[in-house]
C-alpha cells in the first residue's frame, strides 16, 4: 500500500477530502499522518477522527526556518511516505525540505497559476474584474507556487460574488481533482522530469492536463 503524508494548517477541507477517497478506494493508498505547523487546525481533528497519527510541530521551537524544515522532515521520514501532500500547508518551505521531496510533493493553490500566486487570490481575482477563477495543483519546486503544473479547473466570477461565493466554488473543485492527481502518482501514471510534469510517458502542456 502507498504511503501518503499530507500537511495542513487550517480547516483541511482537502485532507477530509484525501480521507474519503482512500476510504472509497478512489485512491490507491493510505495516509500514514497528517502534520501542521498550527496547533489550532481543523485538519489536526479531522486525521484524529479516523485514527491517522496527527502530530502538531510547533514552530516557536525552533530557531529559523531551516532548523524547523529539517525537524518536520525527519518526523515525516519516519513514516516512509511515497507522496507528500500539501493540502492549505501556509508556511513556506525551506530550499533543502523541497529538494529532498524533489519528485513526490504535491501542492494544491487557488488560482489558475501562474496567475496569482502568493496569498487572497480570491480578491484579486474580483478586484481584476476576472470571469473565471480556479484551481492548480504543481509539483513543488523552490519557486514559490510556481513549480510544474499537472491539473487545472475553472470557475465561473459572477456579476456581485462575493469572496466566500468565489473560495466555495473553487473548493468544490479541488475537493474533486487532488484526489485524482493523488491516486495518478500513486499509481505511477504522474512523474516530474527536470522542470516539467510528465503524464503516461508524455510531457503535460504548461496549463496541465487537459482531457481530449
Ligand atoms: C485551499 O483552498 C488551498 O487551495 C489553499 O488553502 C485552502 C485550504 O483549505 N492553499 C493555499 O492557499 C496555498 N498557497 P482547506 O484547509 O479547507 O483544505
Amino acid at each position: 500500500m502507498k504511503k501518503i503524508v499530507v500537511l495542513v494548517s487550517g480547516n483541511g477541507s482537502n485532507l477530509q477530502s484525501i480521507i474519503d477517497s482512500c476510504q472509497q478506494n478512489r485512491i490507491n493508498g493510505s495516509i500514514s499522518a497528517v502534520f501542521s505547523n498550527n496547533a489550532d487546525a481543523y485538519g489536526l481533528k479531522r486525521a484524529e477522527q479516523t485514527y491517522i497519527p496527527a502530530h502538531f510541530i510547533d514552530p516557536k521551537g525552533y530557531a529559523d526556518r531551516t532548523r524547523y524544515d529539517i525537524a518536520l522532515l525527519k518526523a515525516i521520514d519516519q513514516y516512509q511516505p511515497d507522496l507528500v501532500v500539501l493540502a492549505g500547508y501556509m508556511r513556506i518551505l525551506s530550499p533543502d525540505f523541497v529538494r529532498h521531496y524533489h519528485g513526490r510533493l504535491l501542492n494544491i493553490h487557488p488560482s489558475l497559476l501562474p496567475k496569482y500566486p502568493g496569498l487572497h487570490t480570491h480578491q484579486k481575482a474580483i478586484a481584476n474584474g476576472d470571469k473565471e477563477h480556479g484551481t492548480s495543483i504543481h509539483f513543488v519546486t523552490e519557486e514559490l507556487d510556481g513549480g510544474p503544473i499537472i491539473l487545472q479547473a475553472k470557475v465561473p466570477i459572477f456579476d456581485g460574488d462575493k469572496e466566500e461565493d468565489v473560495i466555495g466554488r473553487v473548493q468544490t473543485q479541488e475537493h474533486n481533482i487532488y484526489p485524482l492527481v493523488i491516486n495518478w502518482f500513486l499509481n505511477g501514471r504522474l512523474a516530474m522530469e527536470g522542470n516539467t510534469a510528465i503524464m503516461d510517458g508524455k510531457v503535460l502542456p504548461p496549463q496541465g492536463y487537459a482531457s481530449e
